[in-house]
């Protein structure tokens, strides 16, 4: 018998994917990623700073403590997370960000990217209506696609989503067949745009959820990525009718490399959300959570965080200055007061993904291109420009150089 090549077997399991697989695209950051050499500064991912992360010596006792622990700490754990884990979670709501919760409200996930994975799986058939910013967080688009939702886009300004504007959407879709089933939100340092929902917007959300029974997906992984103390409370902080599902990270306040977060929210979302683990992965990781528990219980991660604030507040005002200083009047962009990012709109006869080409090229700058942000397929003009990584005097070279890129496309 003859032995099938390499190319006839990648073609015969080619064929043998699902249908759904031709939704799992990869986004244009991953794929921009690879093309990236040393040498080029990259405004693209939103990578935390290693400087962010807890001190060598604070992880050593840590590592050692767990090591005391070896039986539970190597071992199997529950689906919903260690209790002794999500206790101390429900202590740092309480005390960081007036949220209430009982041990049942409390799920942990393998990053806020789970917990949005798991809400697509566990809430959208095929055609359900989503209503999500313009632009909003690509992968939590990624997350949503595979089961076919139908997306309602909402335009965010300085102050967010815009509230208004979701009302009457919602109105106009409830005399359709399908109403639209909930709103995915980032109220704080919302990615790609850096903006802060209002307060005012925040209850209207609220207002609007529970007057036309809708619910939220409160997505908060730059809740602590603040730089001025006026900072709304979260949504779920606000909620009284149990219709959001937060869910936050310790990737930013901690690690991303612990890959843990958390959902907190109703108990019937729990429960369906628990369901959904027990079949993707069983349980998140024991040695993790055991790691975040130590540095929870010993008020380490609340400690960090003003430092961590410092460390970000410091590159957002090296990028915002450098690009005061060299964009051309014909860029305009956001002054982000938390999160990882500025977003610029470029003229409109500007391709930014063209562009992207030129810069990585001609001047060994990177950026991620708007346009996949947008549900709508507007955006080609904007761009997400990321200053967690860089240093504050990396940020100042890259910013210059882009504009330089820029300035040669101008009309
Ligand atoms: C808005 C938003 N949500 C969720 C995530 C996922 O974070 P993680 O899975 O690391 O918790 C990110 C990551 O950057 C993000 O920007």
């Amino acid at each position: 018998m003859e032995h099938a090549s390499l190319k006839e077997i990648s073609i015969l399991i080619t064929n043998s994917f699902a249908n759904r697989v031709d939704r799992m695209k990869s986004s244009d950051i991953r794929e921009l990623l690879k093309l990236i050499s040393a040498d080029v500064i990259s405004f693209t991912g939103g990578a935390p700073d290693p400087d962010a992360f807890p001190s060598p010596e604070d992880l050593r006792d840590a590592i050692e403590y767990i090591l005391s622990i070896r039986d539970k700490a190597f071992q199997y754990g529950i689906t919903d997370g260690l209790p002794s884990l999500r206790e101390a979670i429900i202590r740092f709501m309480e005390r960081q960000m007036s949220i209430k919760a009982e041990l049942r409200n409390v799920l942990v996930t393998i990053g806020s990217q789970e917990g949005l994975e798991i809400v697509g799986r566990i809430f959208i058939n095929q055609g359900d209506k989503v209503a999500v910013g313009l632009p909003t967080y690509l992968a939590a688009l990624q997350a949503f696609n595979l089961w076919r939702p139908k997306y309602i886009g909402v335009p965010v300004d300085k102050d967010g989503l815009n509230t208004e504007i979701l009302e009457e959407l919602v109105r106009k879709h409830r005399k359709t067949r399908k109403p639209i089933k909930f709103v995915y939100v980032v109220p704080t340092g919302q990615n790609p745009t850096g903006t802060i929902m209002s307060l005012e917007r925040r209850k209207h959300l609220l207002e609007i959820a529970s007057s036309y029974d809708l619910f939220i997906v409160e997505d908060d992984p730059y809740g602590f990525i603040t730089f001025h103390d006026n900072i709304p409370p979260r949504i779920k902080a606000l909620d009284t009718e149990d219709r959001v599902i937060y869910m936050s990270t310790f990737s930013k306040i901690f690690a991303p490399g612990v890959r843990l977060g958390w959902v907190v929210a109703n108990e019937t979302v729990i429960k369906q959300m628990s369901l959904a683990i027990q079949a993707i992965n069983l349980c998140p990781p024991n040695f993790n959570q055991y790691m975040i528990q130590y540095f929870l219980d010993r008020g380490l991660i609340d400690r960090n965080i003003p430092r961590i604030r410092r460390l970000y507040k410091e590159k957002r005002d090296a990028m915002l200055m450098a690009m005061d200083e060299y964009m051309p009047r014909e860029v305009s962009y956001y002054r982000p007061d938390a999160g990882f990012f500025v977003f610029a709109y470029l003229p409109d006869y500007i391709d930014a993904k063209k562009l992207l080409y030129y810069a990585i090229d001609k001047e060994k700058v990177a950026f991620v291109p708007g346009r996949s942000f947008f549900v709508d397929g507007s955006g080609y003009n904007t761009m997400r420009l990321s200053y967690s990584l860089p240093k504050p005097d990396v940020i100042r070279v890259g910013i210059e150089r882009l504009s330089r890129v820029i300035r040669e496309h101008l009309k």
